[in-house]
């Protein structure tokens, strides 16, 4: 396939921890996963991948910890390109799968959770410590002695952040973390991502379908379509532009097409571009002043 992307982000900037540069890759059926795709992960970030099905949201995620190798192109995370001598990159990037089952295996919550880091030559008491500390991060420290298995989703998506967070990464990803969960676990979530950022200094890249989410936590949104990014920027310059949501398959998030919908009703013209719902209501507060 003609390689039509142009690269803008190619050059290395010095915060960077994950540089993706270009990277395709094409699955052993011919199916093309990503294409001419350029991402980068800053220091303390929150970013999210938004696009439609099939887009290559998940390809990627799986490219940034190893799980998927580059056909052509190349990742280099924190500072080093990652080829088959890199065999430690799961301690840097720690990725949290769409569906929890492919991630939790072990008899009880507890061992699922110490099982990251006992490989990275610690003793079972520091594990014990780093897997209880990494659970009560994410509020689950109550779970420590349950089956995996016999937890509800939304249980089972807090135990497998828990998971990656014991290895203590620079990076998480997270594919659709809030998928499947009832609103106050996707609450908890969507919290458990913000304080991981402010208080782990973790960066944190989701793929999401929840344009509301992306807005409400997001620093900066990367629109993927057909295995590329064709845009990113802050949430507000992205999801207010309507023409790039539409052709990339998306819809806005309801806070701007709320606010738009009141302007166009109106006939007000305003140079404010609320993203959340309590910036809505300041905007809509002061207009009716
Ligand atoms: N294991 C695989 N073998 C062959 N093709 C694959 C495989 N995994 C993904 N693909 C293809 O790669 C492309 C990108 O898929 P990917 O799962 O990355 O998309 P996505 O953006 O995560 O979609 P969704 O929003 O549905 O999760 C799709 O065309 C898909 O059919
Ligand atoms: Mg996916």
């Amino acid at each position: 396939m003609k390689n039509e992307h142009v690269c803008n982000i190619c050059t290395a900037d010095a915060n960077e921890l994950i540089h993706v540069d270009c990277a395709s890759h094409i699955y052993p059926d011919g199916s093309l996963g990503i294409h001419g795709m350029c991402f980068r992960v800053l220091e303390k970030e929150i970013v999210a991948l938004c696009g439609p099905n099939g887009s290559g949201k998940s390809t990627l995620i799986e490219h940034l910890n190893g799980l998927l190798r580059p056909t052509s192109g190349s990742i280099t995370v924190m500072g080093k390109k990652l080829d088959l001598s890199h065999i430690n990159i799961w301690r840097d990037v720690g990725v949290v799968f769409q569906r929890s089952d492919d991630q939790l295996f072990a008899p009880t919550v507890l061992d699922d959770v110490m099982f990251g880091p006992i490989n990275m030559g610690i003793t079972i008491e520091q594990d014990r410590m780093e897997a209880i500390r990494a659970l009560k991060a994410v509020g689950a420290e109550n779970l420590l002695d349950k089956m995996p298995s016999y937890l509800s989703g939304g249980q089972k998506r807090l135990v497998c952040i828990a998971g990656v967070l014991a290895m203590r990464p620079k990076v998480i990803a997270m594919d659709e973390p809030t998928s499947d969960l009832d609103p106050v676990h996707a609450e908890m979530v969507e919290n458990i991502i913000l304080n991981l950022k402010n208080n782990h200094g973790i960066s944190i890249v989701i793929a999401t379908h929840d344009l509301d989410m992306a807005a409400r936590i997001s620093d900066r949104v990367c629109i993927v379509k057909d295995g590329s990014i064709i845009a990113e920027g802050r949430p507000s310059s992205i999801f207010y532009d309507k023409n790039l949501i539409e052709k990339s398959g998306l819809r806005q998030p309801n806070v701007v097409q709320i606010y738009e919908g009141i302007k166009k009703n109106l006939g007000i013209s305003m140079e404010n571009y609320p993203i959340t719902a309590d910036e809505l209501i300041k905007t809509i507060a002061s207009m009716i002043r």
